[in-house]
């Protein structure tokens, strides 16, 4: 695998905003099942029970909600080093900074939307405290046994004013290779789904209907199953949480699905995807028309409209 190929790992963390700090938080340990890891300033840290690193998911209080940073791990301090070396020389904008828990030196930069994406090499692997051992020595963490117990952070799926731009950004100088899109009649592409791995996608981006940048569209946890997602969807009804869509399957991508709002206001989804990867060296990118994205989902499940309308922060129209 030739550079830039492969010097991004994984996804390592994201970071959102929420107007309602302490109702995000417990939203995110009481239905997500996730468990705080450590609170500086107005952030708190949050971890999976299966991830290595330090957390997976960073909410600050801001008055409104979105994203903030989307950090990579690179798969070495070469592979780091190579990937500021071709944003510096694409001409930035970058710096390095380090001020999270756990994890060592951060460059940040941004996509051609502004999304701050922040690169990394050093971070702490997770030594669980004795009450959240797992009994088997290859887990992190002992499995929560509360809410719906999501494995990892699967993907982000912005929202951007030019999706193209953004994908020459993740696949010249990230490595991301690109497996699905929609593209319009007109030859406009609406949408793109990206990978740095095997999984078939990573990251995803939306065209942002109201023109503007930086927006989000929703983050995504994995569970283990189908059935996960189910039960999530009567934990929701039963403890509040809004449901817009779902559960239901994909077409593009095949992901079983379940959206939510975070009492913060932004879109959450529960995924199960895990038992689709994309091997294939030589992947072609599989298009999407206009006509097959009017079908609806792959159950035939028609989009929900807010789907195209509803992005963090809300802008007014
Ligand atoms: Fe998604």
């Amino acid at each position: 695998m030739t550079p830039p190929l492969g010097d991004i790992a994984h996804i390592g963390h994201t970071q959102l905003f929420t107007p309602d700090l302490d109702a995000s938080v417990a939203f995110c340990t009481d239905f997500l099942g996730l468990t705080v890891n450590g609170q500086v300033g107005d952030s708190v840290y949050l971890r999976t029970f299966d991830d290595y690193e330090h957390h997976s998911l960073v909410l600050t209080a801001r008055d409104q909600p979105g994203i903030g940073r989307l950090a990579l791990r690179t798969s070495s301090e070469e592979a780091l080093l190579r990937r500021v070396e071709a944003v510096e020389d694409a001409g930035g904008p970058g710096h390095w900074i380090e001020d999270e828990p756990g994890i060592g030196k951060l460059y940040i930069t941004t996509d051609a939307d502004g999304h701050e994406h922040a690169l990394y090499w050093e971070s702490e692997h997770y030594q669980p405290p004795d009450e959240l051992k797992a009994a088997l020595k290859n887990q992190p963490q002992a499995k929560p046994n509360r809410g719906v117990g999501v494995r990892r952070l699967d993907h982000v799926n912005f929202l951007a004013a030019d999706v193209l731009a953004n994908t020459e950004f993740q696949e010249r100088l990230l490595g991301a290779r690109s497996t699905e899109q929609v593209r319009l009649d007109t030859g406009r592409i609406a949408a793109r789904w990206l990978t740095y791995t095997d999984k078939s996608y990573d990251v995803v981006y939306t065209e942002d209907w109201t023109g503007s940048q930086g927006r989000l569209h929703h983050i995504a946890f994995a569970t283990d199953t189908r059935e996960d997602i189910l039960r999530a969807a009567d934990l929701a009804i039963d403890t509040g949480v809004f449901i817009e869509t779902g559960p239901h399957k994909h077409a593009i991508q095949q992901t079983f699905f379940l959206y939510v709002y975070e009492p913060g206001g932004n879109r959450i989804e529960l995924c199960n995807p895990l038992t689709r990867l994309v091997l294939a060296p030589d992947w072609p990118l599989v298009n999407w028309s206009e006509a097959e994205r009017a079908k609806g989902q792959a159950w035939g499940l028609k989009t929900i409209h807010s789907f195209h309308t509803h992005g963090t922060p809300p802008i007014q129209t």
